[in-house]
This record gives structure tokens, C-alpha cells and sequence, in this order.
């Protein structure tokens, strides 16, 4: 019997919660070669570094996932969100043309400004309202423009394992902490979103190798929900009983502008793999599960 050769994967980001998730998933498929680079290993900001780490080996697939994603850490410091989100993005994207690789970049919701109340599809038109969302399509635009193959893969609100070694850290986990002492929850009902597991993007992304998919991808799960209709949810799925509070976006969120509709949801996905995200509740029962928070 005879088999495909592997392809050779680099992932920037390695000990992130995405890029952590690729490096344990695609290594157990036993498809690719992977090379994880964490932070320490590769700075994506320092040109010469990308240079030395990417262009003296083969490797089919860059796929990067660093960012600086604080949103509020960005609106202050808009210098770091351009180096790392859109400058760094142009240091791999320019080495994979050098190489001849694909090159992936993980994107956001927070491209768009929030204003269309139905989900968006790969064909909305991007119009960030704050810095990090500048910086993040700066990087799609600079990726898309630098490298002749590439795969802008957008995800949101995701949730899932932590990066190796490192603790439980997502939205859903501190909901969790909450609901199990006890306490109210607090959440905002005016702002809709499509939560992404992370595991169910990781496969969709193999999926996306596997059948040479390039340019943009919405790979959230299915479905779209408001955080309250979120945590309501959720909390159905605990066995504690604790009080939800509505609560309006000014008294929760900080002064930056955040976009108040970003569903996405993916036409493409049907088009190349003939199959849609499941929703994102099955993924949240599924992941609660995986974390011995709830038993199956
Ligand atoms: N999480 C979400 O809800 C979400 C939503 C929309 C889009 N995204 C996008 O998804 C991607 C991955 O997010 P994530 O949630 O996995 O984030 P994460 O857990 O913070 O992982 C990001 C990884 O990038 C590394 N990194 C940061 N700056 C770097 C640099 N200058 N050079 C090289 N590596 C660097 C980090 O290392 P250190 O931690 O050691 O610095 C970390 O390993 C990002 O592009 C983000 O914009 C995430």
C-alpha cells in the first residue's frame, strides 16, 4: 500500500490554545510532519529571525498563529498590535513566497464593524473599528498581498484545551469557575457572536489542507448567540444553580470600540468539503465533557 508523503507543517504559536491544538492534532493524524515554534523559538516581528527559522528547511504549510489579541492592549499600544499582527505577518508571509509554502494566517471577527445584524459570510466587507481589528486585516492584506498561496482562516470567541502546560484559560472555563461557587454571572445581550471550538477548527483546518483550499475561511462552529444566550446555555449543561444577570455593554466592556454584531458563518466550507460546522452548543456539550466538567 502505498502513501501520501506527509506534508511538512511549521506552526508560529505552538504554545498558544490554537497553535497547540494543531501541533498535538495534525502529529496524531500522522500526516504531516510538524515543527512547533513557540514564542521563545521564533519571534515573528524580527525579520531575520523568520528568515534563519523558515527559508533553510522544507516545509509545505506555514501556519501562523501569533498574535497580540488583547484588544484593550492593542488600543494602547497600537505600535506592538502593527509589529506582531501585521508587520510579523508580512515577515512569514514573505518567507513562505520564498519557499514556495502555503501560508496560513488565523484571523478575527473583529475585522468588521458589527453593524450588519446577520451573520457574515466570506464575502462581507471588513471594516475594523479598533486597533486590533486594523492590525488583523492589515495582516490578512499583507499576507494576501506577500504570499502567492495563502489561507486566511478566521475564528472567534473560541473555546477549548489551553496551550501545553499551561491552565484552563478560555471564557467558557472561568464561566465554569463561577457557576461552580456560586457566583452571579454577568451578560451582556446586545452583542451576537458564533463561539469557535478550538478542536472542531484544528480538523476543519486539516480538512482545508487535505483539499488545497486557499484564500478566506469563517471556520466558527455553526449557529450564532448573544453572551447571555451563551451562559444561559452553558449553565443549563452544569448541575449548579446559579442567577444570570442581563446586563447592558457599557457597564461590562471597556471605552474600546467593539463591533456589536460578529456572527460569522462559511459558505465556502459547503462548497470545497461538502459539509457544514456542526453548532457550537454540540461542541460546548463536547468540550465541557473533555474537561471532566460534566459527565457524558
Ligand atoms: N482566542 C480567540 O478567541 C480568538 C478570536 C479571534 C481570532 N483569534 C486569532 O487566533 C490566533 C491564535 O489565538 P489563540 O487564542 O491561540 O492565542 P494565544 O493562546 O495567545 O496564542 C498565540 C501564540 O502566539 C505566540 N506569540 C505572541 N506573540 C508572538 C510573536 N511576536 N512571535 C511569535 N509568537 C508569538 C504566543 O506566545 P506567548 O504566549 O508565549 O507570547 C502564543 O503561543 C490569533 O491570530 C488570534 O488573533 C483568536
Amino acid at each position: 500500500m502505498t502513501h501520501a508523503p506527509k506534508k511538512r507543517v511549521a506552526v508560529i504559536g505552538a504554545t498558544g490554545r490554537i497553535g497547540g491544538q494543531i501541533v498535538e492534532w495534525f502529529s496524531r493524524t500522522g500526516r504531516y510532519d510538524v515543527l512547533g515554534l513557540s514564542h521563545q523559538d521564533l519571534d515573528v516581528v524580527d525579520e531575520s529571525a523568520v528568515k534563519r527559522r523558515l527559508l533553510h528547511q522544507p516545509l509545505d504549510v506555514v501556519i501562523n498563529t501569533a498574535a497580540f489579541h488583547s484588544v484593550d492592549g492593542c488600543q494602547r499600544d497600537p505600535r506592538t498590535s502593527f509589529a506582531v499582527n501585521a508587520i510579523g505577518a508580512m515577515n512569514v508571509a514573505a518567507a513562505c513566497r520564498e519557499i514556495d509554502a502555503l501560508c496560513v494566517y488565523l484571523s478575527t471577527d473583529y475585522v468588521f464593524d458589527g453593524r450588519q445584524e446577520s451573520p457574515h459570510d466570506e464575502d462581507a466587507r471588513p471594516n475594523p473599528i479598533n486597533v486590533y481589528g486594523v492590525s488583523k486585516l492589515a495582516g490578512e492584506q499583507l499576507t494576501m498581498s506577500t504570499a502567492p498561496r495563502r489561507l486566511i482562516f478566521r475564528v472567534e470567541r473560541v473555546f477549548g484545551p489551553p496551550g501545553p502546560g499551561r491552565p484552563p484559560s478560555t471564557y467558557v472555563d472561568a464561566l465554569y469557575d463561577k457557576a461552580a461557587h456560586g457566583q452571579t454571572i454577568r451578560a451582556v445581550d446586545s452583542h451576537t457572536m458564533s463561539p469557535t471550538y478550538s478542536r472542531d477548527a484544528v480538523k476543519l483546518l486539516d480538512d482545508l489542507l487535505q483539499a488545497g483550499a486557499t484564500g478566506v475561511i469563517h471556520a466558527t462552529n455553526g449557529g450564532s448567540c448573544t453572551w447571555l444566550e451563551f451562559t444561559q446555555t452553558l449553565l443549563s449543561m452544569l448541575p449548579f444553580d446559579v442567577p444570570v444577570e442581563s446586563v447592558p455593554a457599557e457597564s461590562f466592556l471597556s471605552d474600546t470600540p467593539r463591533p456589536t454584531h460578529t456572527a460569522l458563518r462559511s459558505k465556502r466550507i459547503k462548497q470545497i468539503l461538502g459539509r457544514e460546522m456542526r453548532h457550537w452548543s454540540e461542541a460546548l456539550r463536547e468540550y465541557l465533557v473533555a474537561m471532566g466538567y460534566i459527565e457524558e
